[in-house]
């Protein structure tokens, strides 16, 4: 039987978040479970920093970006004195159990705190990058996408206008996916994403056959392309083509904040809804996601181990459309 439950948000933070903990919270009080958050992250667990949250401590935050959980990526909680510290928290305030919102380094530390507490943990898939095993979009993908989109299509009009090369750097350190969709999306004339090897190599051959007809071209570069980055890749091209005009946007943080969209909302409103359910059918250590609709479970070691990988269908879409 769960009496009291704990939350925190880990990790990068993501547009969603916050729907998602007053789902959570929602959740729990309707059936009677009293909820703590941990601020900051794990850090709020090994600091034992927490707040009572109530029904209205949650009203007026499902249309904001950002966490009210405050977020961080904590080295004390790496350590072994950090996780017994955690563990010892979540004791000593009569925990049942914990949702942690957050993306693989979160769940790896939930993998880590579960050898050191017999408290079931659920987690709530929250990033941008959308690189997670076992749902179709991590809180924050749908917002951080059509952010980026926006962007492009203000610099499409720039680069237009002047004929340019634009180079546009996106996030996502380990994976393509927030890359790629908006490569489509925007119609850009080239991807390159950490998934696909030599493709710097590949673009530089792809540019002698550019149709001329094309005025202006985007290129769109995830940050963890093994090119560098946008800065190198511009460089590259400038030293095949050395009468190119070309520009750089490394379009950063902005990606990550702002109003979560309304798939967004209603998605990690599900989530985090399933989440205290969950807990309450005493499910432990596994993230709830949503694959084709439904809900689905993947225990934490599965959602960490592998890692969401790029749909070819969309890297064919893209070629040919960009043909
Ligand atoms: O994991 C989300 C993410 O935004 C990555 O795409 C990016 O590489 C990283 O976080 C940046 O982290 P930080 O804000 O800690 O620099």
């Amino acid at each position: 039987m769960i009496k009291k439950i704990a939350i925190l948000t880990s990790g990068g933070d993501s547009p969603g978040m916050n729907a998602c903990i007053r789902a959570v919270v929602r959740t729990a009080i309707y059936n009677n479970i009293d909820v703590v958050g941990f601020l900051k992250g794990y850090d709020g667990l090994v600091n034992n920093n927490f707040i009572d949250l109530k029904r209205e401590s949650v009203s007026g935050i499902i249309h904001k970006g950002g966490t009210i959980l405050k977020t961080a990526r904590s080295e004390k909680f790496r350590t072994n004195e950090g996780l017994i510290l955690a563990a010892k928290s979540l004791k000593n305030n009569a925990i049942d159990g914990l949702v942690v919102i957050g993306g693989d380094g979160s769940f790896k530390g939930a993998i880590a705190l579960s050898e050191k507490s017999p408290i079931a943990i659920v987690g709530c898939a929250g990033t941008i990058d959308n690189d997670l095993v076992g749902t179709d979009f991590t809180i924050g993908y749908d917002t951080a996408i059509n952010t980026v989109v926006e962007a492009i299509d203000k610099i499409r009009d720039t680069a237009d206008s002047h004929d340019r090369i634009f180079v546009v750097e996106v996030m996502g350190r380990d994976a393509g996916l927030i890359a790629i969709r908006t490569a489509i999306a925007c119609g850009a004339e080239a991807l390159l994403v950490p998934e696909l090897k030599n493709d710097a190599d590949i673009l530089i051959s792809k540019i002698r056959n550019w149709r001329s007809t094309k005025s202006s071209k985007i290129i769109v570069v995830a940050e963890g392309d093994e090119s560098g980055g946008a800065y190198q890749v511009a460089e590259l091209i400038k030293k095949n083509n050395p009468e190119s005009d070309i520009r750089v946007t490394v379009l950063g943080h902005v990606q990550r904040g702002g109003n979560p969209s309304c798939m967004e909302r209603v998605n990690a409103s599900i989530v985090g809804f399933n989440a205290v359910k969950a807990l309450m059918q005493g499910r432990a250590n596994e993230m709830v996601g949503i694959i084709d609709k439904k809900i689905a479970f993947t225990p934490f070691e599965n959602a960490v181990k592998h890692r969401q990988t790029i749909n070819h269908d969309l890297e064919e879409l893209l070629e040919v459309l960009g043909s």
